[in-house]
């Protein structure tokens, strides 16, 4: 699932990222771009990072982003 449409990152991608040790919106905005366009994503990403600090940097279950 794509979880920024502007620099077409998926959740996969993050969750990669993230293992890799990609640990603030800062890193993965230089690794992968995300929230470096129109910003829709970044509630997402941030939401998702605070879920792979909980589940020990492991994050298997993605959140889904709602739109609105
Ligand atoms: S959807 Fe991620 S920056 Fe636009």
């Amino acid at each position: 699932m794509y979880v920024c449409l502007c620099k077409a990152v998926t959740d996969r991608q993050l969750d990669e990222a993230i293992e890799r040790g990609d640990d603030s919106l800062e890193a993965l905005q230089n690794s992968l771009g995300v929230a470096t366009g129109c910003g829709c994503c970044q509630s997402f990403v941030e939401q998702h990072l605070e879920h792979a600090g909980c589940m020990g940097n492991n994050a298997s279950q993605p959140l889904y982003y709602a739109a609105g």
